[in-house]
């Protein structure tokens, strides 16, 4: 059974009962509009915790005021059949005035991995999902939380979060979940006409030849800025970035040996007011 909590005293209260009960507690924060994307993070959680509690919560500080904040689709009811479905607990789906009440003045800003790419594609973003996600953390208190790669900046600046601030939970990580044409599931791909979906699952196929390429030893720079061309002769109406990244500590890669992580191609993109964005690893 799931249970629908919206305030943090109650589900404060249900996590102090589990504690009792020496149950482990996951939590995976989203801002609802669940797809098989974020059902993968339950299945994460589900194997690394016995209590999984689902957030929903879509987050106005993260949207900038040219952004997509009242469009953002909802829906509570189909979100908790589908985390009943997949043997989540609770659904916490607070109302905005539970998460800032009034007064609320504090912003936390994470640097390092929270440097550049979707940084400044979208200034102030990664305040508000820091701050929102340390909130979360604080309110669950859970053993694990669960992300995805498809927001692989996002992933790492959690990660930095949690290190400096030394929150109490280890971060857990899920592949990015696609479609059957590659595309990554996203709950912004249901604002993509028929024509820009055919256009959107190129993105995945030229970020996989692009990393070939730079697989197969050739220069990193050049083969970046001719994917970059690709995606506009594919019909994207603009390209944010294409780059190629540390996958641990972020930083540019200019040559496959330089990383000390894996390393990560990341791309942004555009497709009329859409903007689409995708990762892969490079090996
Ligand atoms: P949202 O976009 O709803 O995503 C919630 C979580 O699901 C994120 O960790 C995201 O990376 C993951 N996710 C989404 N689509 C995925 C896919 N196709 N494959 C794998 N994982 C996927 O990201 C947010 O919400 C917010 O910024 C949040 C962290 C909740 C803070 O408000």
């Amino acid at each position: 059974m799931t249970t629908l909590v919206r305030d943090i005293a109650t589900l404060r209260q249900h996590v102090a009962r589990w504690r009792g009960e020496n149950s482990s507690v996951a939590l995976v924060p989203t801002m609802g509009a669940l797809h098989e994307g974020h059902l993968a993070l339950i299945d994460i959680a589900k194997a690394n915790a016995e209590r999984v509690v689902v957030s929903a919560f879509v987050n106005p500080m993260q949207f900038a005021p040219n952004e997509d904040f009242r469009q953002y689709p909802r829906s509570l009811e189909s979100d908790i059949s589908a985390v009943e479905a997949r043997g989540g607990h609770i659904l916490f789906a607070p109302n905005t005035g539970e998460i800032y009440g009034e007064g609320f003045a504090t912003r936390i800003e994470v640097g390092g991995a929270g440097e550049g790419l979707e940084a400044n594609e979208r200034p102030g973003f990664f305040v508000g999902v820091a701050t929102v996600v340390a909130k979360l953390l604080l309110q669950c208190a859970p053993d694990s939380a669960v992300f995805g790669e498809k927001d692989f900046q996002q992933l790492l600046v959690v990660r930095q979060l949690v290190r400096d601030l030394d929150i109490p939970v280890r971060i857990l990580s899920c592949p990015v979940v696609r479609d059957e044409f590659g595309l990554a599931l996203s709950s912004r791909n249901a604002y993509l006409s028929k024509e820009q979906t055919e256009v959107a699952r190129r993105l995945n196929v030229v970020l996989r030849e692009t990393g070939e390429e730079i697989s197969a030893g050739e220069r990193i720079a050049e083969v970046l800025a001719r994917g970059k061309s690709r995606l506009l002769q594919e019909g994207f109406d603009k390209v944010g970035y294409l780059e190629l990244r540390d996958g641990e500590n972020f930083d540019a890669v200019k040559t496959l040996a330089s990383g000390g992580g894996q390393a990560r191609l990341l791309a942004a993109v555009r497709l009329g007011s859409v903007r689409l964005i995708d990762n892969m690893p490079v090996r």
